[in-house]
């Protein structure tokens, strides 16, 4: 079950009367939710709208693949992500909380030498997989380490270097496909209508992790049950709350988004929500051309361990934010806290459990800053399993839709990054790019 509690929302509130705007303001805003809702389920049919990832979760002749590719390579100890961005960051988050069971994730996704010389120097090419993973197969910090990568597993296994890579890329775009059919590489596709942010459970996310042991079809079977729910009335629909949750508090100038798991195995998991957050909301203009300058700002925090960090910016420095916690109601394991003589002072923790404090510490916080007059709500989960997670992350990506309708703004493309990109390729000097390249020196701008 995935529940969201708003009573801290309308922090301005207190006692009996807490929740009331929250409710008017619901009501007020149902038929704004609604005409959003059926036009991303209207437009989900369309290549165009990028809305595939809406269809991923139903996409079982997909995981059936991926499941069988995971068994036939139970020799694999450790599997090299290539990728960065959307390429990586959902199967980071996934595998920090549920991996373990199966096969070791090493992500590079960056182009810092030292990390990625030390993981060639730690890694046995004969039992470690390369999956580079890149929508446009282009990206020139994925290209780059699998240059790399290539050259590691030549120099020890020669042509036995084919067995240890995995491709995973657009079917027709970019110079990964047709690499991997020249040398029949095992590969696997991203559908051309879902972004990166978008594809952790497309092969993006579901290869590395059925690798890692993650029961890839449970994370499937929540995101189906965070897709019924954006189907739902308002009055069930949980993207479509939390979206105008969102809203409410941009309008009120409360521009920072912080999401604040209590849970050091989600503490990734902020890192794909900023990714998801910033590069979908985070628009110039509008679907109409118009200049807005949209976006919350989305800020990772993680409990308790910020209580001691960034909470005191969140209850007593500017009214600029909306904290969101993830909370779990149970705990896999727990620890008693043991009774200790000469301890006495701690005798409030005696015999509690470490969980026990967890929750408190959670309830506390919300509480300390709704009576400070700050807004924040709390995402609640089962427990950090693959159901809950599928559930989490699939909600998390509908609400960013939802956000996309209610401020007019194509949440599925991504034309910052896109001249990020370009820019690099002009100062590497890329055929194609001489104009850019002319830019850049015109303005002195040196790699
Ligand atoms: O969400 C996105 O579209 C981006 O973050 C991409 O995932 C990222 O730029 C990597 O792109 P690619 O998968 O094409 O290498």
């Amino acid at each position: 079950m995935l529940q969201v509690d708003f009573t801290n929302l309308d922090a301005a509130r207190v006692g009996p009367d807490r929740g009331v705007e929250w409710d008017r303001e619901l009501a007020a805003f149902t038929p704004r939710l609604e005409a959003a809702r059926d036009a991303l389920w209207e437009r989900a049919g369309a290549p165009e709208a990028m809305l595939g990832w809406v269809h991923l979760p139903e996409a079982t002749d997909v995981l059936r693949s991926v499941q069988r590719f995971a068994l036939s390579r139970e020799d694999v100890t450790d599997v090299l992500v290539l990728g960065i961005g959307g390429s990586a960051l959902g199967a980071k988050a996934l595998d920090a909380t549920l991996g373990g069971a199966g096969a070791r994730l090493h992500f590079v996704d960056n182009v810092e030498p030292e990390p990625v010389a030390a993981l060639f120097d730690r890694l046995d090419p004969r039992t470690t997989l390369v999956n580079v993973i890149s929508k446009s197969g282009t990206t020139a910090e994925t290209m780059a380490a699998f240059l790399l990568a290539l050259d590691w597993l030549r120099r020890s296994l020669g042509d036995g270097w084919k067995r240890q890579v995995v491709v995973t890329t657009d079917p027709e775009r970019g110079a990964l496909r047709p690499f991997a059919e020249r040398h029949g590489l095992a590969s696997f596709t991203i559908p051309p209508d879902v972004g990166g942010r978008f594809s952790v459970f497309s092969p993006v996310g579901l290869v590395p992790l059925a690798l890692a042991g993650v029961e890839v079809e449970a994370l499937l079977t929540g995101a189906r049950k965070a897709n019924a729910s954006a189907r739902a009335d308002v009055g069930e629909n949980l993207p479509a709350q939390t979206a105008l949750a969102q809203h409410l508090a941009w309008r009120k100038g409360q521009r920072i988004s912080v999401l604040m798991p209590y849970s050091t195995r989600l503490a990734l998991l902020p890192a794909w929500f900023v990714q998801l957050h910033a590069e979908s909301l985070g628009k110039a203009y509008d679907r109409s051309g118009s200049r807005v300058h949209m976006g919350p700002t989305p800020l990772p925090a993680v409990g308790a361990t910020d209580q001691h960090s960034q909470v005191q910016l969140f209850r007593e420095g500017p009214f600029d934010k909306v904290v969101v916690f993830v909370r779990h109601r149970e705990a896999d394991r727990d620890l008693t806290l043991p009774a200790e003589e000469g301890l006495e002072e701690l005798g409030y923790l005696f015999g509690k459990s470490l969980f026990q404090l967890l929750r408190a510490e959670a309830a506390a916080t919300a509480h300390a800053l709704a009576a400070a007059r700050r807004p924040n709500y709390t995402i609640w989960i089962e427990r950090p399993d693959a159901y809950h997670l599928g559930w989490l992350l699939q909600h998390l990506m509908w609400q960013t839709a939802f956000l996309g309708e209610l401020w007019n703004v194509n949440a599925f493309d991504q034309p910052g990054v896109e001249l990020g990109k370009r820019y690099t390729y002009a100062l590497l000097g890329r055929p194609g790019y001489e104009e850019l390249a002319e830019e850049l020196a015109r303005a002195g701008v040196k790699p």
